[in-house]
């Protein structure tokens, strides 16, 4: 296997160190793309009513619902369902009769195809469905979406511990998958750790990093909850490449590939 063009990568995060700057631009132009497409939404679209109620929930509970919650469902169902479910028992509607199970679709990557991993879009989901989409005003949730895909692309997973894990491994192998795709993280971790996708292992491995997700999403949500929530993600492929994507242009392409600008009058 080739390297990974590391000076890309080493590139694209000193740039996401930019900071405040890039945040403050990025939430004005979600401000103004909020603003052009709201009377679309009006047309369009049934039962808003945004924000969904919220009460601070404990991460370390949260993760440890989770982690049970894999063995039946997997990774985005599982994210989901650890807050609804806590939130179905303090406020009751409209988390009650949120099907939350038509979500298992999201495990491998979305019915096995390996896109983004389930345990991100399920966290995705919860904060969106909380906060309200940006097309209503409500940027932090598509903000808290985005520090959710930077930061798991960026941790050592997995994270979090469970109280009582279904296997015992003494010290479990992490690996930092550079990347939101389920392919791109399960595979690191399997190469690294030398264990087959089917075995107990990976599976628990799945289960942590789904535990680690719902931890952070709690953690995210509990500070916007108390108003003191900042964005963490700095990164904008459209605005630095022109294009969707993640930040490691370079473990993909050898040579990275310069997709067509906007002309400066467009
Ligand atoms: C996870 C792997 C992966 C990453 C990361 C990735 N790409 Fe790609 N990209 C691909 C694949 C696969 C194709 C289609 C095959 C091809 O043409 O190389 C593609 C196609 C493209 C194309 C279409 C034109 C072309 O030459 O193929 C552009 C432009 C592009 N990528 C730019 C980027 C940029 C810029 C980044 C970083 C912001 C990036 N890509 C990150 C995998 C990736």
């Amino acid at each position: 296997m080739e390297k990974p063009d590391k000076i890309c990568h080493s590139l694209s995060r000193r740039q996401m160190m930019i900071g405040t700057a890039g945040v403050l631009a990025a939430g004005t132009a979600l401000t103004q793309l909020g603003g052009m497409l709201k009377s679309a939404q009006a047309k369009g679209s049934t039962n808003e009513k945004w924000p969904w109620p919220y009460e601070k929930l404990d991460p370390v509970k949260t993760a440890e619902i989770c982690y049970e919650e894999w063995y039946r469902v997997f990774c985005g169902c599982a994210v989901i369902n650890s807050v609804f479910s806590q939130l179905g028992e303090k406020v009751g509607e409209p988390y009650t009769s949120f099907p939350s199970d038509a979500f298992v679709f999201l495990e491998g990557g979305m019915v096995g195809w390996g896109t983004v991993c389930g345990s991100p879009a399920g966290a995705n989901i919860v904060a969106n469905l909380i906060i309200g989409p940006r097309i209503a005003g409500s940027p932090e949730g598509h903000q808290i979406a985005n520090d959710i895909m930077q930061w798991y692309s960026e941790a050592k997973m997995p994270i979090f511990k469970p109280a009582k894990p279904r296997i015992a491994i003494d010290k479990i192998v992490t690996t930092t998958s550079d990347s939101p795709l389920c392919h791109v993280s399960v595979g690191k971790w399997m190469e690294a750790s030398g264990h087959p996708l089917k075995s107990a292992e990976r599976k628990d491995r799945c289960a942590r990093v789904a535990a680690s997700t719902a931890y952070r999403v709690v953690e995210l949500l509990n500070d916007w909850k108390d108003g003191k929530y900042e964005p963490t993600a700095t990164f904008s492929a459209v605005k630095e490449h022109g294009i969707t994507g993640q930040y490691n242009c370079g473990e993909c392409h050898n040579d990275v590939p310069s997709p067509p600008m906007p002309s400066e009058k467009s």
